[in-house]
């Protein structure tokens, strides 16, 4: 009885009611199997065009800009956002490691803000969880004793001094500014931060001709024998996982000022054995876990061309010298190395062209100038027009 019911024999009862219900049963089995196959397997994502997103009002974006540029939202009143997120620099820093608070120095390689509000995870590290929630990135900033020691009540304060700065938190927000506003500002800038006009979003669009040949030759690449898309996949060009690459140890990390940064900050993580790291843990310090030391989330590749130096401490100087370490299968026998980073014997011109290909995943300068923000043009402290008033 079971048998006859489940056995697909089409030659001889022709019951179509049943065959109906075995064929589609069939057709279930066959697509969950697919599905499940799929998702045991996943290949990387292919790369996608940023999507067309909601930009904030012009009047949070015009106060959230200011944020960024303003350097009294710090301790000493000396740095902003945009001393290390230079934006004539692809809004990063061109040094191999950043700067610091004033009398600190950072043991990292400072990123772009490029984009930021498309990442999973914000830092080297992964710490932080990604673009949509930027305020909460900007108040770790702000408040981080080694990028801008600022207390958030005493920020809140100093803002309220600058009458020009109420006016328009009471426009954009209709607030008085105070930390959380200052960072929900500070956030909405930076989603107007996305890259426009990029040559490989107007290829993947169906604008065949907005990649050079040589450029195409370097997608082809990127995509197979270079397997860069192996990590590098998706709209962000990363997989958002941590992975070893061979990256070689900083030696500028081991000058005293940036050790100290590091040991301090690793402390504040919780990093065991903090004090006498030898390399920078990486994401171990986020998930504690052996496996991970001296692993880094896949940066994403947008904007890249305008970013150098390159890696997390910034070593590799030039695209030409990242394609070069890839090519020799990372340069360092690391702890925990990604078996995809190996030998990729590509020749001189296919080393050309997957430089030629990074290049196209750059957009348009986005017009802002360093220039039209030093201290001098912010709007002015009043102190004066307070006195007597209840703030
Ligand atoms: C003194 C230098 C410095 C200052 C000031 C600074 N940053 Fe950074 N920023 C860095 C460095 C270095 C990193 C990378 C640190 C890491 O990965 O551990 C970073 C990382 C970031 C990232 C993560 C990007 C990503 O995709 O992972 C964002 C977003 C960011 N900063 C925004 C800001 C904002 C907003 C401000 C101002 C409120 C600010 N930064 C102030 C140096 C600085
Ligand atoms: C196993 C995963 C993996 C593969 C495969 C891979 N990358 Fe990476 N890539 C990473 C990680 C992780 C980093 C950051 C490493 C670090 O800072 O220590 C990185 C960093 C980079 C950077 C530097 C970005 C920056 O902002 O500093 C570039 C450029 C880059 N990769 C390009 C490529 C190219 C081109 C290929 C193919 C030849 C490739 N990657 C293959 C994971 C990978």
């Amino acid at each position: 009885m079971t048998e006859r019911r489940w056995s697909v024999d089409l030659t001889v009862k022709r019951n179509f009611a049943t065959q109906g219900v075995v064929l589609l049963t069939l057709a279930t089995c066959v697509v969950l199997g697919l599905l499940m196959s799929a998702a045991a397997t996943a290949g990387p994502r292919p790369l996608a065009p940023l999507p067309k997103v909601k930009m904030p009002s012009k009047a949070k974006v015009e106060v959230g800009k200011l944020m960024f540029f303003e350097k009294r939202l710090s301790g000493d009143a000396d740095r902003s956002c945009a001393d290390c997120h230079i934006p004539e620099q692809g809004w990063a820093f061109p040094e191999p490691l950043s700067i610091g608070y004033p009398g600190t120095l950072h043991y990292r390689n400072a990123k772009t803000v490029l984009n930021a509000r498309f990442a999973k995870y914000f830092y080297w590290d992964g710490r932080l969880d990604g673009g949509n929630d930027l305020p909460t990135q900007a108040r770790d900033s702000m408040t981080d004793s080694h990028f801008m020691a600022a207390d958030g009540r005493i920020m809140g304060q100093r803002m309220k001094q600058i009458p020009q700065y109420v006016k328009m938190f009471k426009k954009a927000y209709g607030k008085e500014p105070h930390f959380g506003v200052i960072i929900k500002a500070l956030g909405d800038f930076e989603k107007t931060l996305v890259s426009r006009n990029v040559p490989l979003d107007k290829y993947l669009k169906g604008d065949k001709n907005a990649l050079s040949a040589k450029a195409k030759q370097g997608l082809a690449l990127f995509e197979g024998k270079a397997g860069c898309i192996q990590c590098h996949d998706g709209l962000m060009l990363s997989d958002g996982k941590p992975h070893a690459t061979g990256v070689p140890v900083n030696p500028d990390i081991f000058e005293v000022k940036r050790y100290t940064t590091l040991r301090s900050q690793q402390m504040f993580l919780g990093t065991p054995n903090y004090y006498n790291l030898k390399q920078d843990p990486g994401f171990f310090a986020t998930e504690k876990n052996s496996k991970f030391f001296g692993t880094f989330v896949t940066p994403s590749l947008r904007e890249v061309s305008k970013t150098a130096p390159y890696m997390h401490n910034g070593v590799l100087p030039t695209l030409e010298a990242v394609v070069d370490f890839y090519n020799v299968g990372g340069i360092r026998e690391a702890t925990n190395k990604d078996p995809l980073i190996r030998p990729l014997g590509l020749s001189g011109s296919e080393k050309t062209a997957l430089v030629e290909f990074l290049k196209s995943l750059a957009g348009d300068d986005l017009g802002y100038r360093t220039a039209d923000y030093t201290a001098d043009k912010m709007p002015p402290y009043e102190l004066l027009k307070w006195v007597g008033k209840d703030n």
